[in-house]
């Protein structure tokens, strides 16, 4: 499957209600052979009516750790386990992530990145493991098949609890050199 067949697609996909209820559908953007992928949980009010991932309160608070460390927003690529946002921000069902992973599987195959970034608990849950403890195992490096996967505490809890924010800055300062070393062949 091509890019622009995969967008079509998931833009007119029907396979769950959330097509009905949404605004714009949140495919995903940024460097198509990016490295480094960022996998959040689902869209919700900012960016179901702008069509981009994270560029609501949460995603201006994700933008400074990528400033702070030098990474280029172009640089990467931003998706979502959800392409539509689910009313009233709720968590994302399982049936629904199941449905919707495929194209976030077809984006990886396409991309084909060196290290994926899970924003947040459920983004880990769905593509580290289901028992995943996001208070213990944050930062921790799992290897699956082609690549590196991590996951980070998800902005929106380090709005409503900023002592987390140390953590945070140490987790991507972590996936930053191991990034770099794995480019460098380490
Ligand atoms: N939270 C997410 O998980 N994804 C977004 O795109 C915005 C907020």
């Amino acid at each position: 499957m091509t890019w622009e067949e995969l967008e079509n697609s998931c833009k007119s996909c029907d396979k769950c209600p959330l097509g009905k209820t949404k605004t714009n559908t949140v495919f995903g953007v940024g460097n198509k052979n990016a490295s480094l992928m960022f996998v959040g949980e689902a869209p919700g009010e900012s960016e179901d009516k702008s069509g981009i991932p994270f560029v609501g309160r949460a995603g201006k608070l994700f933008d400074k750790y990528l400033l702070a460390l030098g990474i280029d927003r172009n640089e990467v690529y931003i998706a979502n386990i959800l392409k539509c946002r689910p009313p009233n921000n709720r968590d994302p069902l399982p049936e629904e992530q199941d449905m919707c992973m495929s194209y976030l599987r077809e984006q990886v195959r396409l991309i084909k990145p060196k290290m994926i970034v899970c924003l947040g608990r459920i983004s880990a849950m769905k593509l580290i493991k289901p028992d995943f403890k996001i208070t213990k195992e944050h930062g921790i490096f799992f290897k699956k098949g082609a690549f590196e996967i991590v996951a980070v505490y998800h902005p929106s809890l380090l709005l409503r609890d900023p002592s987390k924010r140390e953590e945070m800055f140490t987790d991507m300062k972590v996936i930053k050199q191991k990034l770099e070393g794995m480019k460098n062949g380490n």
